[in-house]
C-alpha cells in the first residue's frame, strides 16, 4: 500500500484530485469507479473546478459507482444517483450515457446486481477505483464480514452504517436497510484503487485497514492484497497508525518517493 499523509483535509483532497486528473489526462477514456459520501464532496468540487478552469475533461470517460440504496428511485433526493448528479455529473462534461450506478429501484435487485457486474466486465473493468471508508471499515457497502471474494450483490446495512447515514434522511426509520454494492473482489480487480479518508473519526478504521490483519471484519483490509492501492489521508485520519513515521519518511508530506 502506498500511504500518503497530508497535513490537512484540503491538501489531502488536492493530492487525491491530482491522482484522478493524472489518470484522466494520460488515459482520457479511463473507466472510473466512483464513490459517494461526505469525503468525496470536496474532491468532486475540486475536479469540477479543474474542469472549469484548467480544461480537465471527462468527456471520454466511463463511470461506475460503487453502490446504491435499494428502494430509492434515481430522482429521490437521498439516492446516490441524485448525489452524483448534484455533486459531480452536472458540473463536468461526462457523457450521461456512460455514467452507471446500480439500479436500486429494480424489480429484482439480485438480477440488477448480476447485470451491473456484467456491465463492468463488458466495459473492460475499472482503471481507477475511488473509495471512501466507513467508520466500521466498510468499502462501498461491503459491511464487516462481507466475503472478500464477493461480487456485486445485495447487502444488509449494519445499524451503525444506517446511523452514520441517517443525517441524509428524515429519520432513522427512513434510512434504507439494504443496498446494492459492488463486491470486494470486484473492487480488487480494479487496476488501481485510491482510498481517501479524512478526519479523526476514521482513524481506527484506517489503522485496521492498513496495519490490522487481513480480515472480512474490516473489508477495507482487503486492499492489502491490491498491488496498486494508494491511501490518501489527512493527519487526523492517520492518527492511529503505528508506522506513521515510516510512511512519512517514504512519502514526505504525501509526495511520491524517488522510485514511484
Ligand atoms: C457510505 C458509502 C461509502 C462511503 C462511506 C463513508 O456508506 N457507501 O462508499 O465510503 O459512506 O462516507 P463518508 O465519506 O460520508 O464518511
Amino acid at each position: 500500500m502506498k500511504v500518503l499523509i497530508l497535513p490537512d483535509q484540503q491538501t489531502a483532497i488536492t493530492r487525491a484530485a491530482d491522482i484522478v486528473a493524472d489518470t484522466v489526462t494520460k488515459q482520457p477514456d479511463a473507466v472510473l469507479g466512483l464513490a459517494t459520501g461526505g469525503t468525496m464532496v470536496p474532491l468532486y468540487s475540486e475536479l469540477a473546478q479543474r474542469h472549469r478552469e484548467a480544461g480537465l475533461s471527462f468527456a471520454q470517460t466511463t463511470s461506475f459507482n460503487l453502490d446504491e440504496y435499494i428502494g430509492l428511485s434515481p430522482d429521490h433526493p437521498c439516492s446516490y444517483h441524485h448525489f452524483m448528479q448534484e455533486t459531480f455529473f452536472d458540473h463536468v462534461d461526462i457523457d450521461p450515457s456512460r455514467t452507471h450506478l446500480p439500479k436500486g429501484d429494480a424489480p429484482d435487485p439480485r438480477i440488477a446486481s448480476d447485470a451491473y457486474e456484467a456491465l463492468i466486465a463488458k466495459a473492460g473493468g475499472i482503471d481507477l477505483q475511488l473509495l471512501g471508508i466507513g467508520q466500521n471499515g466498510h468499502i462501498g457497502f461491503n459491511e464487516p464480514t462481507a466475503s472478500l471474494g464477493s461480487r456485486t450483490r445485495v447487502k444488509t446495512l449494519t445499524h451503525s452504517t444506517r446511523q452514520a447515514n441517517q443525517r441524509y434522511f428524515a429519520s432513522f426509520d427512513e434510512t434504507p436497510k439494504y443496498a446494492i454494492t459492488t463486491g470486494v473482489a470486484t473492487i480488487l480487480e480494479s487496476r488501481m484503487c485510491l482510498l481517501i479518508a479524512t478526519g479523526e473519526a476514521k482513524a481506527k478504521a484506517v489503522a485496521d485497514m492498513i496495519e490490522g490483519p487481513l480480515t472480512a471484519v474490516c473489508p477495507a483490509s482487503a486492499l492489502q492484497l491490491h498491488a496498486r492501492a494508494t491511501i490518501v489521508l489527512d493527519e487526523a485520519a492517520a492518527g492511529a497508525l503505528a508506522l506513521r513515521d515510516y510512511y512519512q519518511t517514504v512519502h514526505p508530506e504525501g509526495r511520491d518517493s524517488a522510485f514511484d
